[in-house]
């Protein structure tokens, strides 16, 4: 079919996801009231280059403990990023909280996508979601499922990321005027439980018919993506330095990777092994046998990890001296916390 002829779509698709949409923590449940402005901007900032099943559980903590923008307005900046470690992009955190701020200083999340986008940490897919779940606004949302479904629907030849374009222009000639939330809901359901990557279950499908992807006989070549280059390899080396039952964590700096987060002392990250450089001090620093291997999103990092003891009365290096069998609630980020397991592992 053409790219100029408007489609069925979103009549059998909205159809589908009334009887098919996922009971999740952040949607209004059908028949019931709008959902709430602030759950809708939570979830769509935690749900940023993270999955549902990820997110659920942060969801969960975060509307418990800051049921509101003013409550989450109002928290400590180390506070919540303790609470967000292990969801990642911690620059989302420290968005979450200024953003919260201005929210919280205006009196109410703005309604358009034109106003929401100057918020931060409020990018062009957020906006769009946001003004479409909560405020029902007609807005073009595309995320990464959304690319998948359009560019299988119209068999999308042109590849990612150079496509992009070209499915946000298809997708805003299938969104319709009414129950636009509920569209990029149901096509973010669609896309993920249905036109999966790799082997998507066409048989139960609602769009069938008007797919192009599945018409041609093979809708898993869609979308078509330019190759990316390998990732690096990078190096490092993180120090469990004791002190009795304690242990020293640092703070890292605000800006740059795992910023403003709590995190053991690290040195440089390099392509070579760098060895003791960065030590926190120096002594007599003993090397584990064991390699913690991270893939952060621009590259992939081995750890090796080294460990040494000091007596109480020895001039402390800065940071602070926190208990080991408290590690678990210091709020370090993965890579972190993956380093203190294998050094709890190791002494035990
Ligand atoms: N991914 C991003 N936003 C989402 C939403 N509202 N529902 C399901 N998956 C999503």
């Amino acid at each position: 079919m053409p790219d100029n002829v408007p489609r069925a779509i979103a009549a059998p698709l909205l159809d589908w996801y009334d009887a098919h949409a996922r009971d999740l923590p952040w949607r209004a449940r059908p028949g019931a009231n709008a959902p709430d402005p602030y759950r809708v901007w939570l979830s769509e900032v935690m749900l940023q280059q993270t999955q549902v099943a990820s997110v659920i559980p942060y969801f969960a903590k975060f509307t418990a403990r800051w049921p509101s923008f003013a409550d989450l307005a109002a928290a400590e900046d180390a506070e919540l990023m303790a609470a967000w470690a292990g969801l990642g992009y911690y620059a989302r955190a420290r968005n979450l909280l200024a953003c919260a701020r201005e929210v919280a200083r205006r009196g109410s999340l703005p309604e358009t996508e034109a106003e929401l986008l100057g918020l931060p940490g409020v990018g062009g897919y957020t906006a769009a979601a946001i003004a479409a779940i909560a405020f029902g606004q007609r807005a073009v949302v595309v995320d990464a499922n959304v690319e998948r479904v359009v560019s299988r629907l119209f068999a999308v030849t042109e590849p990612l990321p150079g496509a992009r374009p070209k499915i946000r222009a298809l997708t805003d000639g299938i969104t319709p005027d009414a129950r636009a939330g509920d569209f990029a809901q149901a096509m973010m359901d669609l896309g993920s439980g249905i036109c999966t990557a790799r082997a998507p279950r066409c048989l139960a499908c609602p769009l069938r018919e008007q797919c192009d992807g599945f018409a041609g006989g093979a809708p898993e070549r869609f979308p078509v993506k330019t190759p990316k280059p390998a990732k690096p390899q990078r190096h490092g080396t993180m120090f469990w330095l004791t002190r009795g039952d304690a242990v020293l964590l640092v703070r890292r700096p605000a800006k740059g990777l795992l910023g403003g987060m709590r995190a053991l002392p690290t040195g440089p990250w390099s392509e070579t092994p760098p060895g003791l450089i960065g030590a926190p001090l120096a002594t007599d620093w003993r090397w584990l046998d064991a390699l913690v291997r991270h893939g952060f999103t621009h590259f992939n990092l081995d750890v090796r990890l080294a460990t040494a003891t000091i007596a109480a009365h020895t001039d402390a290096p800065e940071g602070e001296w926190w208990p080991i069998a408290g590690i678990a609630a210091a709020g370090l980020p993965t890579v972190f916390a993956k380093a203190a397991n294998m050094f709890g592992r190791m002494h035990a």
